[in-house]
């Protein structure tokens, strides 16, 4: 049994709610816990005539069970009187459901100016003057929750309602736009078009309809859509008869119908009618911005067009991404060499921040220094390669529009701390891909190495816009996960200024993309000015970080997570919360000058004070290396068989003090097998996560691997029926 949704506390304002559907949202949010405010003009279906007997039966009937309501008699028109009621009998105004209606149907050519501003005036205006009026009280408390009531009527058009049709969908757009305005504020509003016998149905339907389709049918979906727990909003739902869907926008790819340089003509249009309204591949744009972009886009397309000799009448659907998992996960990006001197460190450390004004920053600055050091976070530079140089949309299965690509999250960790200069190699795979529906998430993990040897890993999440719906999964157990803060004040606050030249600084280390310089191509992307790179507000984070618990030593960082939220425009003061919790530091970034979170989730795991000298995971002492050194032994003298047998590969999570401390791939698959200790850069039928010491058990035979799995020790990753190989693979060590 799941907990029930309480309304205790709250203060629900209901319009219309002396009969039909809002008499019925009234009574079950009374039953529920909430004082309502019952509202109803009680005049006739026409909105003529006044009474007060319709709003006072429904408060009788809520106070008899009781609950808590009292009566207001205004007209929705008198919005504040409403809400004044709400705040004098309880003090606030939660939620307001407009649902007050009237109908003046006639056809068209026989509607006269009564009917139609009537009409208006009592649906549109009425909520418009109602939900005005709470506003202020719901954005101090930062918390509201508002219905708009449309009808079919209104998104498909219906004969003899040509007022009450655009009433009804104008009620749409104001809900759209206040979803927005109120979202920072926690005001939800969304739209519902319900169906219900009642006395405005009673005209147009036959008796038997009117009475089964009941209105208790409707009121759940009001009230979870105005419950706190429900993080829906904008939504626009059609709901009756014990049926609940949502709606939303679908766009043909369209037809560009202009050249470059000349006029666009009807005929035009007409000879790209068919492409112009054809559905195939259709997008489903959520934003204005996600509109306008695809304006912008055909812009580019246009003035391109002649320079690059195609066909600039193309519809949009070459560019307009298409995604295959099936074919582009586990595909190799290539592999890109990044050359770097001790110039490219200092021009990083300047990029994130840091100066000769302050003495301890100067190990990054100056390669005289005894302790000249490269920031752990340069770790991005080169991995960012293979983005940069448009890897991704070469992808097969990967048709994606470059334009399109935010960065949302970065993942970076360090095996040992970076070079001050030399040639590193870094090589990308498409780790997984995610449907988050308004857009795909394309992990990319990247492995870069120093000669043979692996110096760091990053994993970037870029989100593609308008590339969701592929119907595929949500999650990934490939994914390095945010974690939110602890839920207490943080342990250290620092705040730093970023300069006007932040951006034009930070780019000079390889992210050229003309977001962070141009205003005309900022203001192209819908911002006001240029914008800070996600990736140098993230250094400037790191540095504060490693200054903070680990006084500037680059070989304590272990790794960072971070998940950007917006952006920050140069010369704004980037504030850093921590939080430290054993070697992890939690940390989020704000704007100070506006309160907007940039970076979030974010963490950096550290090395242990005393292990700083030398890498943690290389010094740990782990029973099961002595396994693995051996199982190494026998691949090598019976790798073949071994292959044959098994013909799998197996990735090892060990775990010591519930935290990963190494990492092994044994393959069994390909030529004559192999060992390989760290980070697989290649896809493992099935990963195991144990810890040394359960390990040691399963190889001793203290316990055999199916009993571990049951009671929680051992955890299987990928194909499960491998792991019933495992006894052949580890029987053999149980000697020793
Ligand atoms: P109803 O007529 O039973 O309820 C509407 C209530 O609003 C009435 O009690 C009326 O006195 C009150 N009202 C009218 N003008 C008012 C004003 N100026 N100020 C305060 N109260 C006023 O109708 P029903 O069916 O329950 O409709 C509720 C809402 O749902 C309406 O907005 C209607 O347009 C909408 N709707 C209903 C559909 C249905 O199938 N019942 C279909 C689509 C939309």
């Amino acid at each position: 049994m799941t907990v029930p949704l309480s309304f205790a506390g709250k203060v629900v304002l209901v319009t219309g709610a002396g009969g039909g559907l809002g008499r019925e949202y009234a009574l079950a949010f009374a039953e529920r816990g909430a004082s309502v405010v019952v509202n109803d003009l009680g005049g006739d279906i026409k909105g003529g005539g006044k009474s007060s007997s319709a709003a006072d039966k429904v408060v009788e009937v809520i106070k008899a069970k009781g609950g808590k309501a009292v009566a207001n008699y205004d007209s929705v028109e008198d919005g504040e009187k409403l809400i004044q009621t709400a705040l004098d009998a309880f003090g606030r105004i939660d939620i307001v459901v407009n649902n007050a209606g009237i109908l003046r149907d006639r056809s068209f050519a026989r509607t006269s100016d009564l009917d139609w501003d009537l009409i208006h005036r009592v649906h549109l205006r009425g909520s418009f003057m109602v939900t005005r009026a709470a506003w202020n009280h719901m954005k101090n408390q930062q918390f509201g929750r508002i219905i708009m009531t449309s009808s079919a009527a209104g998104i498909y058009g219906n004969f003899g309602q040509a007022n009450y049709s655009a009433a009804k969908l104008g009620l749409l757009g104001l809900a759209n736009t206040l979803a927005i305005e109120g979202r920072k504020y926690n005001i939800h509003c969304n739209t519902i078009a319900p169906t219900a016998g009642s006395r405005l149905t009673e005209t147009v339907m036959p008796p038997d309809l009117v009475e089964s389709l009941k209105a208790e049918y409707v009121s759940p979906l009001v009230l979870w859509l105005c419950h706190e727990q429900c993080q829906e909003n904008g939504g626009l739902f059609e709901v009756g008869a014990g049926w609940i869907g949502k709606l939303r926008w679908e766009r043909t790819l369209g037809s560009i119908v202009r050249h470059k340089n000349q006029h666009v003509t009807p005929e035009e249009v007409r000879d790209k009618w068919d492409q112009i309204c054809d559905f195939t591949n259709a997008t489903k744009p959520a934003s204005i911005q996600e509109s306008l972009h695809t304006l912008v886009e055909v812009l580019s397309k246009v003035e391109a067009g002649e320079r690059l000799g195609g066909n600039p009448t193309r519809g949009l659907a070459s560019t307009t991404s298409a995604i295959n998992p099936s074919e582009a996960v586990g595909k190799m990006i290539g592999e890109m060499t990044f050359s770097y001197t001790h110039m490219h460190c200092i021009l990083y450390a300047l990029g994130v921040g840091m100066s000769t004004k302050e003495p301890d920053h100067l190990k990054f600055l100056y390669e005289g220094h005894e302790d000249f050091s490269c920031l752990p976070t340069f770790g991005v530079i080169p991995a960012q390669v293979s983005m940069m140089e448009g890897g991704l949309a070469n992808v097969p299965g990967l048709n994606i529009d470059p334009t399109r690509i935010l960065h949302g999250e970065q993942y970076l960790e360090l095996y040992k701390p970076l070079p001050t200069s030399g040639t590193l190699t870094s090589k990308s795979s498409i780790a997984d891909i995610l449907d988050k529906g308004s857009g795909a998430v394309i992990l990319l993990d990247v492995h870069t190495y120093n000669n043979q040897e692996l110096v760091c890993y990053s994993q970037f999440s870029v989100f593609v816009v308008g590339a969701g719906g592929f119907g595929g999964k949500r999650s990934s157990d490939q994914a390095v996960v945010t974690v939110p803060p602890p839920n207490r004040v943080p342990d250290i606050v620092v705040t730093d200024e970023t300069t006007r030249d932040q951006a034009a600084l930070y780019r000079l280390s390889g992210d050229w993309n003309p977001l962070h310089i141009d205003p005309a191509f900022a203001a192209l992307g819908g911002f006001k000015s240029p914008i800070l790179h996600g990736l140098c507000s993230f250094g400037f984070a790191a540095r504060h970080v490693l200054k903070q618990y680990a006084d500037n030593d680059v070989s304590r960082f272990k790794s960072i997570k971070v998940r950007f939220v917006k952006p920050v425009l140069p010369g704004q003061s980037i504030q850093t919360k921590m939080w430290k919790e054993g070697n992890r530091i939690h940390f989020e970034c704000k704007v100070k000058e506006t309160g907007a979170v940039v970076l979030a989730g974010a963490y950096i795991d550290l090395h242990p004070a005393s292990d700083a000298s030398t890498v943690s995971a290389e010094t740990e002492v782990l029973q099961s290396d002595l396994v693995f050194a051996e199982i190494g032994r026998r691949i090598k003298d019976l790798g073949g068989e071994l292959v044959k047998k098994v013909n799998a590969i197996f990735g090892w999570e060990i775990t010591k003090g519930g935290k990963t401390a190494a990492q092994w791939t044994i393959d069994l698959k390909t030529g004559n097998g192999a060992l390989h200790k760290g980070p697989y850069s290649g896809k493992a039928d099935v990963t195991i996560t144990v810890s040394d010491e359960d390990f040691m058990d399963v190889v001793a035979g203290k316990t055999n691997p199916q009993k571990a799995f049951f009671a929680g020790k051992l955890k299987v990753r990928g194909n499960i029926m491998l792991s019933q190989k495992l006894e052949t693979i580890l029987k053999d060590y149980a000697k020793l």
